[in-house]
């Protein structure tokens, strides 16, 4: 046993706050009040259903991970948020139509209490929507200041001791890192002029950094992952996680291509198109949020099946994503994948795919799981990128040196190594000689 690792204890309530309070906000928030209630169960939540073992096997110590490491009961979770619309967190879930109106309404008093504060929004970033809940002001620095009050108003209100932001608002359009984005000092000069390359996701970002409050973004916008938000999240001590919950398809994809590459299996195409009714599919029905998202669901397959290294295997994989909005099914999307697989002397064979998924309820756990994960980090004292989050997310934060790893099980050994390293208990390499000699 080492020594662990010094961690605040999660004493008092947690304050998670979402920008954007949509299906997977409402859907995480009713959920959240459900299972305190005892009317549900938690599942895809790792902080609340999983187990971690400890030490050999033959110990037989695998204790739930909520009990091996502090993280902040349900109990002492606060919700806040933002939105462009006025509608309370419990009318929104109802709009959002994800989650059985029975189910809904045992938990309506606590939805309704849930109002959204006024958003930063700007439609030139999210061009299929438009709302009356929008703050003004002179400039981005400004709308920045504004969200840091509401913060601190909604900490003092709620006598929260610590605080985590999510970014759960709509995919903005695509964006590269740019001048403004290298240093703190350029970012805040770029907030004074409302500079064009600043969205409003960079706003909240940069409101919570300041405060030294953990930050992830579910979704693919380039939001916090700009060197100037690093060095700003070094400064103030905040852990950051991102891009792109994994959710749907490519939660799937992470799952099936670790397997084909473990059996040196070849692939030569792999064909995913997916219907989608809901909001989400609405703003990502316009080809420059679309392509925001494309970037973060097609990077997956490039690093799992490593085609430098297997070019017998993987060098021409012709591999094409596409999302067509289809209202009738609202948040039940459905995903097909094509996939021609190469075996033994060439010879081809196919597997088909046909996903008939819930996105918010699979995306509602890792909104959990992504806040609580995160207050611990900040409670280590560990700042700037979280990688063993990777786990959660479609295109993980990494360092510049590194490529980012996709493969769902390397990313959960070194999501669990994590808290063994935390709490000082022996790494699991999965040697496993002693049993042998
Ligand atoms: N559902 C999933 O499984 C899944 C998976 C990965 C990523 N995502 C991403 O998560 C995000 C949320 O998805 P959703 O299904 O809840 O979408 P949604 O459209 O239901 O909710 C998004 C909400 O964000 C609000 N919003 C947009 N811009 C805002 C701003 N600047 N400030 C405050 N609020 C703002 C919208 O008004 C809306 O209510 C999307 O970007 C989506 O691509 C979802």
């Amino acid at each position: 046993m080492k020594t662990p690792s010094t961690i605040a204890p999660a004493k008092g309530k947690l304050g998670v706050l979402l920008v954007g309070l949509g299906a997977v906000a409402t859907t995480t928030i009713a959920g959240v009040f459900a299972i305190r209630k005892n009317l549900a169960q938690p599942i895809g939540s790792l902080t609340q259903m999983g187990t971690i073992r400890l030490g050999k096997r033959t110990e037989n110590r695998s204790p739930r991970i909520n009990e091996f490491v502090d993280l902040a009961s349900l109990d002492d979770i606060v919700f806040g948020g933002w939105d462009i619309f006025e509608e309370d967190t419990y009318a929104a879930a109802r709009t959002a139509g994800v989650l059985e109106p029975g189910l809904l309404d045992k938990v309506r008093k606590e939805m309704e209490a849930i109002r959204p504060m006024s958003a930063v929004f700007d439609q030139r970033y999210v061009k299929r929507l438009n709302g009356p809940n929008v703050k003004k002001g002179k400039n981005k620095m400004d709308l920045a200041e504004q969200v840091i009050s509401d913060i601190r108003a909604f900490k003092a209100k709620h006598k929260c001791t610590r605080l985590v932001m999510v970014w759960t608002g709509s995919t903005e359009v695509f964006m590269k890192q740019g001048p403004v984005h290298r240093t703190v000092a350029a970012f805040e000069k770029g907030l004074a002029k409302s500079d064009v390359a600043i969205p409003s996701s960079m706003v909240y970002a940069y409101a919570a950094l300041k405060e030294g409050i953990p930050f992830a973004n579910a979704a693919p916008n380039l939001t916090a992952d700009v060197p100037a938000m690093l060095d700003l999240a070094a400064k103030t001590g905040a852990p950051l996680a991102g891009n792109d919950m994994k959710t749907g398809q490519t939660l799937i994809k992470t799952i099936i291509a670790p397997g084909l590459k473990a059996r040196m299996i070849g692939v030569k195409g792999w064909y995913s198109t997916n219907i989608l009714g809901n909001r989400d599919g609405e703003v990502l029905d316009d080809p420059e949020s679309f392509k925001t998202k494309e970037e973060s669901k097609k990077s997956a397959l490039d690093y799992i099946f490593q085609p430098h290294l297997y070019p017998e295997l993987y060098k021409d994989l012709s591999h094409v994503v596409r999302i067509n909005y289809y209202p009738p099914r609202g948040d039940n999307k459905e995903g097909w994948d094509n996939i021609d697989i190469v075996g033994w002397l060439g010879y081809p064979m196919q597997l088909k795919i046909n996903f008939l998924c819930r996105d918010s309820i699979l995306a509602a756990p890792i909104v959990l799981d992504s806040a609580l994960f995160l207050d611990l980090a900040k409670r280590a004292g560990m700042h700037g990128i979280q990688e063993w989050l990777s786990f959660y997310f479609k295109a993980p934060m990494h360092a510049p040196e590194v490529y980012p790893e996709h493969d769902l099980f390397i990313q959960l050994m070194k999501l669990k190594n994590t808290l063994r390293h935390l709490m000082g208990e022996e790494l699991i390499t999965h040697l496993g000689r002693e049993y042998y000699d």
